[in-house]
């Protein structure tokens, strides 16, 4: 599907966020070990989060779907306990989600079930050994493509559960050291974990939600094992990362903009702080709590740019809108450099290489470097065509550029959005924006 995106008058207005992509993954694999029926409110139910559903569906988790009155959804999920999943028939298929087979790679260490579990093209390049190498340190037999590091993955059945580990973690990943607490829980002593430990903490918070045995010491996570997880409640709040395109939507077309229900964990704000040091003015109240997560509204006010650096300790609470700040650097005053990225070139796709050739294609400049880029600004883009590469992240970052390049810009395979984003088309029109 290839559409143009045109805002003349640029996007204003009020918005609310998709539900959290990172929480309800996290919500459904929970639910899916507790010892009873949980249920969680607002899911995400596109792309990503369904392949995580279904995994645990052919786990043997039973999820059933209600939607209320006013429209709003809920899924009620019968937990297996800990131990108590199903041989799948068939291979589990984390289609095009990273957090899928990480965080299951987790739960399937161990069990006394054999699983395989696969994905799309994009999954099987992707890096597994992050995750297989310290689980196999835990005592679980997993073999895989290229001796583990890539899917096709197989967890073979074991007895006797995972063993205790202290571990330090290489790459800051939120998807690898959930997927070691949620092992850790099955194991049979505590699991240390240290080492680039400062990702997105959304399992540290649901750990705490469910007052499952999490200890902070210095720089250590510390997990104990446990019987049970117990059942639970949660609503998911609307996803920061989703936000932020109309956040830079607004930005680039300068206009106001208000975000509300939105997550607002602090591990997930340097893009708005990134944002705030480019000159932007951005309100963020908290309004309420949900799950352990604070959640408000942000609202954003039109004004100029300027070019900053981002340094490698920025990234991690900003990962996924590091293609988004390059691209704004394009709109800011002086020069805006990124360091520290390297992360992104095992995205979805290599995101570095996708906002370098987005660039061009929009008659722009930009320095790619290993780790990052610098782009000086501003530049006056151009109307293009840009494909993605069936990247979500990179089709949306493209589109929320366009109110500030005249004519537009026009996206091919914009179908990649459902991933992450269900109604971004129909979000972008209510917002004054245009769709042909
Ligand atoms: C996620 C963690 C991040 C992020 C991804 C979602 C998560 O990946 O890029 O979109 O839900 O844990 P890494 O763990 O690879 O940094």
């Amino acid at each position: 599907m290839t559409l143009n995106f045109q805002a003349p008058r640029g996007l204003t207005g009020r918005l609310v966020p998709p539900p959290d992509k990172s929480i309800t993954h996290r919500a459904l694999i929970f639910s899916g070990m507790a010892g009873g029926r949980s249920r969680v409110h607002n899911p995400l139910d596109t792309g990503d989060c369904v392949s995580t559903r279904g995994c645990l569906e052919a786990l043997g988790v039973e999820v059933t779907e209600t939607c209320g009155g006013g429209g709003e959804k809920t899924l009620e999920i019968g937990g297996r306990g800990l131990w108590g999943f199903q041989e799948a028939e068939n291979v589990l298929d984390a289609g095009n989600s990273g957090t899928t087979a990480r965080l299951l790679a987790g739960l399937l260490a161990g069990q006394k079930v054999l699983t395989v579990l696969n994905g799309d093209s994009s999954l099987r390049s992707r890096p597994m050994l992050r995750v297989v190498g310290p689980l196999r340190g835990m005592g679980a037999e997993i073999h895989g493509r290229n001796e583990g590091r890539n899917l096709p993955l197989v967890f073979a059945p074991t007895s006797g559960g995972l063993l205790p580990i202290d571990y330090l973690l290489e790459v800051s990943s939120a998807q690898v050291k959930s997927a070691l607490m949620i092992a850790a829980l099955r194991a049979r002593g505590e699991v240390r974990l240290g080492g680039a430990i400062d990702s997105r903490d959304h399992t540290e918070r649901l750990f705490d939600y469910l007052e499952l045995p999490l200890r902070r010491e210095g720089s250590r996570l510390i997990v104990e094992p446990v019987g049970s997880v117990p059942s639970f409640e949660l609503t998911v709040p609307g996803d920061i990362s989703s936000a932020a395109f109309f956040i830079a939507g607004a930005l680039v077309g300068g206009k106001e903009l208000l975000v509300e229900n939105c997550g607002l964990n602090p591990s997930r704000l340097g893009f708005l702080d990134v944002l705030k040091r480019m000159g932007a003015s951005i309100e963020v109240e908290e309004q309420d709590r949900s799950g352990g997560e604070p959640v408000g509204s942000i609202r954003v006010l039109p004004g100029p740019l300027y070019g900053v650096e981002i340094g490698p300790e920025s990234i991690p609470s900003c990962i996924d809108e590091v293609p988004l700040l390059a691209l704004l650097g394009a709109f800011a005053q002086g020069i805006t450099s990124i360091r520290g990225a390297g992360e992104l070139r095992h995205k979805e796709s290599d995101r570095l290489a996708a906002v370098a050739r987005l660039f061009p294609s929009l008659g722009g400049r930009i320095d790619l470097s290993e780790d990052g880029f610098t782009v000086e600004g501003p530049q006056s883009l151009n109307s293009g065509r840009i494909d993605p590469k069936g990247d979500h992240r990179i089709a949306m970052a493209a589109a929320s550029l366009s109110p500030g390049i005249r004519d537009g810009v026009t996206v091919q395979g914009f179908e990649t959005a459902e991933v992450s984003f269900p109604d971004f088309v129909g979000m972008f029109r209510s917002l004054g924006g245009e769709v042909s």
